[in-house]
């Protein structure tokens, strides 16, 4: 199994079409001070949703560049969600730089991260209007999953004890429904085709919930110069992660961390493969190929 870090051939140019498409969507937003704080946010970042939305669109018969709109607005929902997140666990440190609220205040930071939002629904209005209506919807419900995941987040926080399910069905709230969306999104700017584009909401959903356990063992383990955000706030917050869990539900057996942490890799690997069947349904094509990497490159990412 391929785990570099992904190097597509035309992955610069398609995100190099996305930074154009964000930085031309921040320009247009008055005052000075709320637009310098935009520049500041949407630096950085690996940009995986927008890269998902636009090969997507290119694995169901689509052009990548047909769906920047698209792919602009998810990575500009989830920064917002990244911005609000930061303040929520308290973190200083985000994409290498100080975290919005803490480089300039609270007030701006919530005002900063709603204002991605507007963008962000704005960017969708140029999809192809026969199915504008079902990207919004798709789009829409994926927001609401965000807020409803972080919310479970924080009510969880507070529990001692949380069970398989109930903290499954957060992480599929909080991270793997944006990713479903945004591959859902790149394919329907391309087709109307039920299957397909539940094909590729599947691969999204997936690789979406292999991200969140990498991202929690990030959080025990990674450097924050390597990471770019801060680490170690998950326990600090006492938030319900899957190397928690692990580590709980094998406590009568005493099992070491090393092991809990071997039981995620075995997790990561499983909806990695899950991901990698929902792509045989599509047609071979050098986009699914690229996915198919992508996932892949995920199964043991180190930022
Ligand atoms: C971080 O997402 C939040 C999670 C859902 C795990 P990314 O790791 O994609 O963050 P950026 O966009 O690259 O900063
Ligand atoms: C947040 O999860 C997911 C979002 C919806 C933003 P985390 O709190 O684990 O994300 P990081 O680790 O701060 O990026
Ligand atoms: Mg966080
Ligand atoms: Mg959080
Ligand atoms: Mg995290």
């Amino acid at each position: 199994m391929q785990t570099q870090p992904i190097m597509l051939p035309y992955q610069d140019q398609l995100l190099a079409l996305v930074e154009n498409r964000i930085a031309s969507a921040v320009r247009g937003v008055e005052p000075d001070y709320l637009r310098s704080v935009l520049c500041y946010a949407t630096r950085g970042g690996k940009r995986v949703r927008p890269l998902l939305t636009m090969l997507a669109c290119g694995a169901v018969g689509g052009v990548e560049e047909q769906a920047v709109g698209a792919a602009a607005a998810v990575e500009l929902l989830h920064t917002s969600s990244l911005i609000h997140d930061d303040i929520m666990d308290a973190a200083t440190l985000r994409r290498s730089q100080p975290t919005v609220h803490t480089q300039f205040d609270v007030p701006v930071a919530i005002l900063a991260g709603d204002t991605l939002i507007a963008l962000a629904y704005k960017e969708l209005q140029a999809t192809p209007p026969e199915r504008c209506d079902r990207i919004l919807q798709v789009f829409s419900g994926a927001f609401l999953n965000t807020c409803e995941g972080q919310g479970y987040d924080l009510s969880l926080s507070l529990r001692p004890v949380v069970g398989k399910a109930e903290h499954r069905y957060m992480v599929e709230k909080k991270t793997a429904k944006l990713l479903e969306a945004s591959a859902a999104i790149g394919a329907l700017v391309a087709t109307g085709d039920d299957e397909r584009v539940k094909a590729l909401a599947q691969f999204g959903y997936n690789i979406g919930m292999a991200y969140q356990v990498q991202d929690d063992l990030l959080d025990a383990s990674a450097e924050e110069d390597v990471v770019g955000k801060s680490i170690g706030v998950d326990t600090m917050n006492n938030r319900q992660t899957f190397l928690k869990l692990a580590y709980s539900n094998s406590i009568d057996v005493l099992v070491s961390e090393h092991d809990s942490k071997q039981q995620l890799s075995v997790l990561i690997r499983r909806y990695t493969r899950k991901a990698h069947e929902a792509l045989r349904l599509l047609p071979p094509t050098p986009a699914r190929k690229y996915l198919s990497s992508l996932a892949d490159s995920f199964v043991d990412r180190r930022c």
